[in-house]
């Protein structure tokens, strides 16, 4: 049986206007979210993650961002819901996690309100209720006192503790999506994977899709299903997370993948030089990805290059992946 679709992106363009003209930040992204899984988008920073977050609830400002092609959730497009129609569901049907969790809680409010806010918005439980709520869903992230956490300050807090207090306000109205921006990346590693953890059983509990956005590999091992690999606003992989990993096939994510030191490894490490380009200096035309792999001769990369399924539910774009090598391992073809 075929899993429940939660929300299906299709062709999104995602443009910021700099200096007059609109340049695609996210160009052409097709992105399905299933029912109970966690679908990490990974790449490097600049490469247009958040963009699609963002992109999905709507939370760029319209006066500067034009936002085209079709994000599609129960049946309906949210690329066309109006701010009213996307406050209805920010919060309740999709929840949000970003990395800093600082940034995102008020630092004048105790952590008790901060979550009985949005509880208020969205649902209609009475006071009581809502202070029951609120208790349960700290006792739910692993907070031991949640009497004495809600009558904290933010500052007064450890900074897994807020990122806790963060997923308590997410799963507050039991969403069906959670949209994870870099939740850990302010963390260190223990706690990150306290994190990580918390998140995957809590998912379990109710069901979310989670969209995890990371530049960390380590993250996507440990916590995702399926993985889509981003290059400067493209897909340019996406595979099950397993099969990512056993058998990546884009030179980008092999570049990923071959930088992440291993402790048992006596293997050199591959590093491809150079960075994503920024917005104005992209090339629209053919794979993005060339002017980093300069070894690779033109011909070997398609003209218009698309995602190709290469096995099931394994996609890949563009032809250059099929020559790739790294350019010190002695020429050695995949
Ligand atoms: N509000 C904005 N105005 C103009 N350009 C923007 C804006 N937000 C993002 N960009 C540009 O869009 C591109 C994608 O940015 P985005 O924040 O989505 O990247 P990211 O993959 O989330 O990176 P990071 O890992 O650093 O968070 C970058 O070139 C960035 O400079
Ligand atoms: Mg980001």
């Amino acid at each position: 049986m075929e899993s429940e679709k939660l929300l299906e992106i299709k062709n999104l363009h995602t443009a910021f206007k700099l200096q007059n003209e609109y340049f695609d930040a996210v160009d052409g992204v097709d992105l399905t979210l299933y029912k109970n899984e966690v679908l990490a988008i990974v790449g490097e920073s600049g490469c247009g993650k958040s963009t699609i977050a963002n992109s999905i609830v709507g939370l760029h400002n319209k006066n500067y961002t034009k936002v085209s092609g079709e994000i599609i959730y129960n049946d309906e497009n949210l690329v066309e819901y109006s701010e009213k129609q996307l406050n209805e569901i920010r919060g309740k049907e999709i929840g949000f996690i970003f990395q800093d969790p600082l940034a995102s809680l008020n630092p004048l409010q105790k952590i008790g309100i901060q979550i009985e806010e949005s509880l208020i918005y969205h649902t209609d439980f009475d006071k009581e209720q809502r202070h029951e709520r609120m208790l349960q869903l700290l006792d739910q992230v692993g907070i031991i006192n949640p009497k004495r956490t809600a009558n904290q300050f933010p500052h007064q807090l450890s900074g897994g503790m807020r990122q806790r207090v963060l997923i308590a306000i997410a799963l507050s109205c039991k969403p069906e999506i959670i949209i994870a921006d870099e939740p850990t990346t302010a963390l260190d590693v223990t706690i990150q994977a306290q994190i990580l953890d918390l998140l995957t059983e809590l998912q379990n509990e109710i069901n979310a899709g989670i969209i995890l956005i990371t530049h960390d590999l380590g993250v996507v091992a440990q916590t995702s299903n399926r993985v889509a690999v981003m290059y400067a606003g493209q897909i340019v992989e996406c595979a099950d997370t397993i099969e990512l990993f056993k058998n990546p096939l884009h030179p980008y994510t092999r570049s990923l993948l071959q930088s992440v030191p291993q402790a048992d490894s006596q293997e050199e490490l591959h590093v491809i030089q150079g960075m994503v380009p920024s917005l104005k200096y992209l090339e629209r035309q053919g794979c993005r990805f060339a002017p980093r792999i300069p070894w690779i001769s033109e011909s070997e990369h398609e003209k218009n290059p698309v995602l190709h399924e290469v096995s099931k539910d394994h996609f890949v774009r563009c032809t250059c992946w099929k020559n790739f090598h790294f350019k010190d391992d002695g020429g050695s073809k995949i």
